[in-house]
């Protein structure tokens, strides 16, 4: 149990025909209770940094980077750290020396041409440096300043444009646009089971959802079974979070953050090993 590579957690799942999920952390406490649903399930899992929250963190990746590194190293399951949506190259450059094995270089918004010699580059200089490279085609909406919603009529991922993409630019892992929205808070999103079907058959390499939290469980199960390998995870972590914490300060009078965070830590880890379970299945 320990620091593990997120080529490994996603080629064991994989050939084990379930699904690995990859959780966003923002705080110190999102990636504890991470950690503790890994540990109660029995399964690895995937922590992974946003550019969003970088942003965050003021633009500094390493303290969070390193404190979630070391979380990893004593957990009780395997843990990998990637960084996810990355929208420059600064940024991915400064990757393998945080920890991470693996980064989402987010180029998903351009137009094709563009988003296949920006990844390409991307790749080469990532394989160069020993990382796991995932990159998108087709739109996930439902970021910030997100241009289209993925619900819009031609952003889903064309399977013969993904084959092509794939081979063009040499990625390792790809996020497709199969009708899932990031940051939706109701879990009404229906996914395209068919259309993921076709996106295996056509793509060799995994295929990652994004914006996951908005998909019921069920349709969460179908999807692994239709092809999904990699399952992005964020907003319902920070649901859950911040309803504990909410509660935490509305019910007492101390001023100790301790008091709401470590609800909120505990929170995270219950949601957490929930969607554990339904992305792996039980061990
Ligand atoms: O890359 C991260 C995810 O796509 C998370 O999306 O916050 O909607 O679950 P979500
Ligand atoms: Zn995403």
């Amino acid at each position: 149990m320990a620091l593990v590579r997120t080529a490994d957690l996603v080629d064991a799942a994989r050939r084990a025909g379930h699904g690995i999920p990859a959780f966003n952390v923002i705080t110190l406490e999102h990636a504890e209770g991470i950690a503790s649903a890994a540990e109660r399930a029995g399964r690895g899992v995937i922590l992974q940094l946003s550019h969003n929250a970088v942003r965050f963190h003021r633009g500094s990746v390493l303290p969070i980077a390193r404190a979630m590194a070391a979380l990893a190293e004593c957990a009780g399951a395997d843990l990998a750290l990637h960084l996810d949506h990355v929208e420059d190259t600064d940024l991915l450059h400064r990757a393998a020396d945080a920890g991470f094995s693996s980064a989402m270089y987010d180029a998903g918004a351009l137009p094709y041409r563009d988003n296949v010699s920006s990844t390409r580059q991307a790749v080469t200089w990532a394989h160069d440096a020993g990382l796991w490279l995932e990159a998108e085609l087709g739109y996930v909406g439902g970021k910030p300043d997100a241009p289209v919603s993925a619900h819009a009529a031609g952003v889903f991922t064309d399977p013969e444009e993904a084959a092509a993409f794939v081979a063009e630019t040499g990625v390792d892992g790809l996020a497709v646009a199969v009708g899932s929205s990031h940051a939706m808070t109701e879990r009404t999103a229906t996914l395209d089971l068919e259309l993921i079907t076709r996106l295996r058959e056509r793509v060799p390499v995994p295929l990652v959802l994004h914006g996951s939290s908005g998909v019921p469980d069920d349709e969460l199960r179908a999807a692994i079974t239709a092809g999904i390998v990699k399952v992005n995870i964020g907003t319902a972590l920070n649901i859950a979070y911040t309803d504990a914490v909410r509660q935490g300060v509305a019910s007492g009078s101390s001023s100790d953050p301790r008091k709401y965070l470590a609800p909120a830590r505990e929170a995270v880890a219950v949601a957490a090993a929930q969607l554990i379970d339904v992305v792996c299945g039980r061990p």
